[in-house]
């Protein structure tokens, strides 16, 4: 057998449908409802014969697979590179790309670092700077939300968050898209993304070192445990790095979502301003509707089987994380946002051992923007087409043109 986009080739599993597609095609990426529901009809798994590797869309299966770090290990990539078998283009994430027990150690030093108390010191601030943004574009009246809401929260209140001396907003976003481009087979949204690598890649890794940090932020806290001796210096250095990659574009990307969920179901924003009790379960519902993160890879560590499968080692298996959270055996009415649903089980912040870490100040951001555009917008209305922008594993908007009135 042979290796393809940097992974085992495998035959397909006897009685597992053999599905002509490609997850990654850009129309796919930018319009993936049907293509997800074809995927949970064929069957637990696929077998796609362009990058041979199973796939699997049906909730039961997906957090199978996405939560079982023993048998589907993380460490040999989340992407179609499996690590045994080729160098990845950065040195690999000491987190996201890390089994236990070494996970373990890193994982609880990020915890700390994000903890409830560390990230609830920071909701006024959030708060303060949520309603500043949201009084000046209900002043401006109509904008374009991507890049003046959805990206500028975030990259105005994330890096101090993390002490970052220095900020380059279009750098925090274009290398958190590179790197979920990178999980992606070697096709154009890949190659242009990995591109912009030697102008951006060497500003990150510098801002990362423990002399461009302030004394106050997350940062701060990792480099406390390297002190303690728990980690090196350049453990800490690239565990700063993890919280760039995975903390700018995914709250960028629900931020908004978010916002799109509200303009295009007038009648569930209504809802929230009636009780805006709902905004934290409104998050989890945009997160189960729009899954941020639309497919991320395990890797099989052992022969095994799942739902009577034969799964040989070192098969690649894409957990579409965006059909398990529109799976209908999972949520009745799955097409419909409801703000009151509170989706508990769904796969946007993932599963597991690996479940997302920065989900606490994920939260925090998101629920200060709505709070405040709950408290002091009327309405929302589209202006133009909303436009999504393919990215191998983020499902996130390109434009969405909007207008806010009191
Ligand atoms: C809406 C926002 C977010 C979404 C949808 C999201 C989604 C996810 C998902 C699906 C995973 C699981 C990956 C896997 O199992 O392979 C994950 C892990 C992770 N996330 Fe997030 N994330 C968000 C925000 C953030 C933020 C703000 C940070 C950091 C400040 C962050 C840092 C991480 C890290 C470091 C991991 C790896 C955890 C581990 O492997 O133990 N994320 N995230």
């Amino acid at each position: 057998m042979g290796i393809i986009e940097g992974h085992l080739e495998i035959d397909p599993p006897g009685g597992v449908p053999v599905w002509d597609v490609d997850p990654y095609d850009p129309e796919i990426l930018v319009d993936p409802d049907s293509y997800y529901a074809e995927l949970r009809a064929k069957g637990p798994f696929v077998y796609i014969p362009k990058y041979s590797i199973l796939a699997c869309g049906r909730h039961e299966e997906t957090q199978e697979v996405f939560s079982d770090h023993e048998r589907f290990v993380s460490s040999r990539g989340v992407g179609l590179q499996d690590f045994h078998l080729q160098k990845p283009w950065r040195p690999q994430s000491l987190v996201v790309e890390a089994d236990p027990p070494y996970h373990s150690k890193t994982r609880k030093i990020l915890m700390r670092a994000l903890s409830p108390k560390a990230t609830g010191a920071l909701k006024e601030r959030f708060q303060d700077a949520a309603d500043r943004l949201i009084d000046t574009l209900l002043e401006r009246g109509s904008f374009e939300a991507v890049a003046e809401l959805a990206e500028a929260f975030p990259t105005s209140v994330f890096p101090a968050a993390v002490g970052l001396k220095k900020s380059n907003k279009r750098a925090l976003i274009d290398y958190g898209a590179m790197v979920f481009n990178g999980l992606g087979p070697d096709n154009e949204l890949r190659q242009k993304s990995m591109a912009m690598g030697p102008d951006i890649v060497p500003w990150i890794a510098e801002q990362c070192q423990r002399k461009n940090t302030k004394t106050d932020g997350f940062a701060a806290t990792i480099f406390e445990a390297v002190d303690a001796g728990e980690i090196t210096e350049e453990e800490g250095e690239m565990l700063v790095r993890s919280l760039l990659s995975a903390g700018v574009d995914t709250t960028v990307t629900g931020i908004g979502s978010a916002l799109w969920c509200l303009a295009s179901f007038p009648e569930q924003f209504e809802k929230l301003k009636e009780d805006p009790k709902l905004i934290r379960p409104a998050f989890e519902e945009v997160l189960r509707f729009t899954s941020p993160v639309h497919s991320f890879c395990r890797t099989a560590n052992k022969d095994t089987s799942v739902a009577g499968v034969e799964i040989v080692k070192g098969t690649k298996i894409l957990c579409v994380l965006g059909a398990a959270n529109s799976d209908e055996q999972k949520w009745p009415n799955a097409s419909k946002f409801d703000v009151s649903r509170k989706p508990m089980g769904h796969l946007a912040m993932g599963s597991g051992i690996h479940t997302c870490v920065g989900q606490t100040l994920a939260r925090a951001e998101v629920g200060a923007v709505l709070t405040s555009i709950v408290k002091k917008v009327g309405q929302i209305t589209l202006t133009g087409e909303a436009k999504w922008r393919p990215n191998n594993a983020i499902h996130a908007l390109d434009k969405l043109p909007v207008a806010f009135k009191k």
